[in-house]
């Protein structure tokens, strides 16, 4: 034994991974979802084919990623990932797949960041399984085919209205929208992740997390941890006193809104008569930028009837105000 600290497990990068189910049972909610996946999935084994293309998309934090590793381990194969901005010219794409083998499945992150010449070698690629390369350049350019191993993609992305229908409707496994989680669910997921951490708590603090974490597990877990750290410093258990004064240091409110979900909303109320206003007024009297606005902020504010999204802008809610008033 030695006394060196060990960085291990829970090191802040590390949160996701750590916490990350390993199996359909540990991966909480979706249930709608996870048949349709488990079908499709077990069909496929069956008749000992690659899965058809799978599509996910939600904002950041429920569960994408750890869906397509469920994925993979179900079909009992290999996962390559990357994302869409990590793909910058056709060789790139070019040589993730021709690397594949028979059966993988190629995870591509944020896909919406895709070029559109990228695109259009993926649409073969998952049509038909080949690849086509163009040779050389002008009159003497060629086009060679190559037939490419099986393969199942699984894309995820936030923004879901980015992508070209083409590319949409090549998901032949299905397109899935992951839901906000609710409060139930967050805490059976805190339970698990309290475990994990060696943080002895009890259900009802764990509810106390769960209705403040933007229904999203990421956060949850990260607000666990948050705690976890307060009480150790303080030398104390894990007690309402700490998860209150942890949530005061970081600026979330009853709602579980923090400080730029209340940016914004308060600058539509105070700034421009409640709305309607669009998207990028508000990206600029905020300061936000449009992406993390409409990706993150504007669906947990709408999903707790804070905001609306109409045809001439977005709309606070009455809801809106009375939380603003009272808190
Ligand atoms: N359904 C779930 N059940 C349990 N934990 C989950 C679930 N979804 C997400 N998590 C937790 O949240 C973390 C972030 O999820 P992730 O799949 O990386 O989200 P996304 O890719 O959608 O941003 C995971 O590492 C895991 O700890
Ligand atoms: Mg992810």
């Amino acid at each position: 034994m030695t006394d060196t600290p060990q960085f291990t497990r829970d090191g802040a990068g590390n949160l996701d991974q750590t916490l990350r189910p390993n199996s359909w049972e540990e991966y909480i909610g979706q249930a709608k979802t996870k048949e349709n996946l488990r079908i499709l999935l077990t069909a496929a084994r069956e008749r000992g084919h690659a899965a058809e293309h799978v599509l996910l998309y939600g904002p950041p934090g429920l569960g994408k990623t750890t869906l397509a590793h469920l994925i993979a381990k179900t079909l009992g194969t290999n996962m390559r990932t990357t994302s869409g901005p990590a793909i910058e010219r056709v060789g790139d794409l070019a040589a993730i797949l021709t690397n594949l083998s028979p059966g993988d499945v190629l995870f591509i992150d944020e896909i919406h960041r895709l070029s559109k010449s990228i695109e259009e070698v993926l649409y073969p690629a998952m049509e038909s399984g080949v690849l086509d390369i163009i040779i050389g350049k002008g009159p003497s350019a060629r086009t060679v085919q190559l037939e490419l191993p099986p393969f199942t993609l699984v894309a995820a992305t936030t923004r879901i209205s980015l992508l070209s229908s083409p590319l949409r409707s090549r998901f032949s496994g299905g397109t899935f929208r992951l839901e906000f989680y609710t409060d139930d669910e967050l805490a059976r997921i805190l339970h698990r992740s309290a475990e994990l951490l060696e943080v002895p708590t009890t259900n009802e603090l764990l509810l106390g997390i769960a209705r403040r974490c933007r229904a999203t597990p990421r956060t949850a877990n990260y607000l666990l941890k948050r705690c976890r750290d307060l009480a150790q410093l303080e030398g104390v258990a894990l007690d309402k006193t700490i998860i209150d004064r942890t949530f005061e240091l970081l600026e979330i409110d009853t709602l579980g809104l923090n400080a730029p979900d209340r940016t914004v909303l308060t600058t539509i109320v105070e700034k421009f008569g409640g709305g309607p206003v669009g998207l990028n007024t508000i990206a600029a009297a905020t300061g936000e930028e449009q992406s993390t606005i409409e990706d993150v902020i504007e669906p947990y504010l709408i999903r707790q009837g804070l905001l609306e999204r109409t045809p001439r802008g977005r709309v606070a809610s009455p809801e809106a105000y009375s939380h603003l008033e009272n808190s």
